[in-house]
């Protein structure tokens, strides 16, 4: 079920927009995950952020399939699979089995690219593509049309609670631009970094959902966090 619960939001080159807030479970307390879940959803999430890693494309390890489904129950809010995996081909179909709602690789650990991405819709599942920092956007040039998503990273990935990359607010603007001007249909993301502090210039930079893990669960309180930066947005 997705929710269309995005605060408005002010966007320098064009109408104002909604903006989704996707909590990254990376950084919840998972002795009591079942209440984290709870607590963001209750604040007004719009999505579930999942980062999968698999100590090669990333050096970090994280979960598999099976948290996912398992956690799949308790809640209602869509699940956004991030896979920092290499090899993603191989793995799709069990993440798309476990419940995610869409799914999105990385153009570094897709060999081709545009095969994956038709594999991943065939799934029922929505398809997305990521950027590390130091990929430009003119990758996109062919695969664009054919995406549901593009995240933009805006740290290396790995770890949550690093520091947002400055740079990548020009980057965001310009793929904002760059999927208004070709008129695809495809959802802006961005992910790392951003917290309290920023999270209202990387809004303006126009996507359409940000991610935010050590933003939230790094907090005091997460909920009165999340109500803070929708009231933020919303100014
Ligand atoms: C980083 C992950 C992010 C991470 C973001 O590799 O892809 O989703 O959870 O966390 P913060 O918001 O703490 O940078
Ligand atoms: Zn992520």
């Amino acid at each position: 079920m997705v929710r269309e619960s995005g605060v408005s939001m002010p966007h320098k080159n064009g109408p104002r927009r909604k903006v989704k807030i996707a909590p990254s479970l990376l950084s919840a307390d998972f002795s009591r995950i079942a209440e984290q879940i709870a607590l963001v959803e209750g604040a007004g999430a719009d999505l579930l952020h999942l980062d999968v890693m698999d100590g090669r494309f990333v050096p970090n390890i994280t979960w598999g399939p099976k948290i996912i489904r398992d956690i799949r129950p308790l809640t209602q809010l869509p699940f956004d699979t991030h896979l920092m995996i290499v090899e993603p081909e191989r793995y799709v179909a069990d993440f798309a089995a476990a419940g995610s709602d869409s799914i999105t690789v990385h153009w570094e650990a897709a060999t081709h690219a545009h095969l994956l991405i038709q594999q991943i819709k065939k799934l029922g599942v929505r398809a997305g593509l990521s950027l590390n920092p130091a990929t430009p956007l003119n990758v996109l040039d062919e695969i664009l049309p054919y995406l549901d998503l593009l995240l933009i990273m805006s740290v290396d990935p790995g770890f949550g609670g690093q520091s947002y990359i400055p740079s990548s607010t020009q980057k965001l603007a310009a793929a904002r631009e760059l999927i208004d001007r070709r008129g695809c249909n495809v959802q802006l993301e961005v992910d790392g970094g951003v917290h309290l502090d920023n999270v209202v210039e990387v809004a303006r930079a126009g996507p359409d959902t940000i991610v935010m893990g050590a933003g939230l669960f790094g907090t005091a309180k997460p909920a009165l966090t999340l109500e803070r930066i929708r009231a933020l947005c919303e100014a």
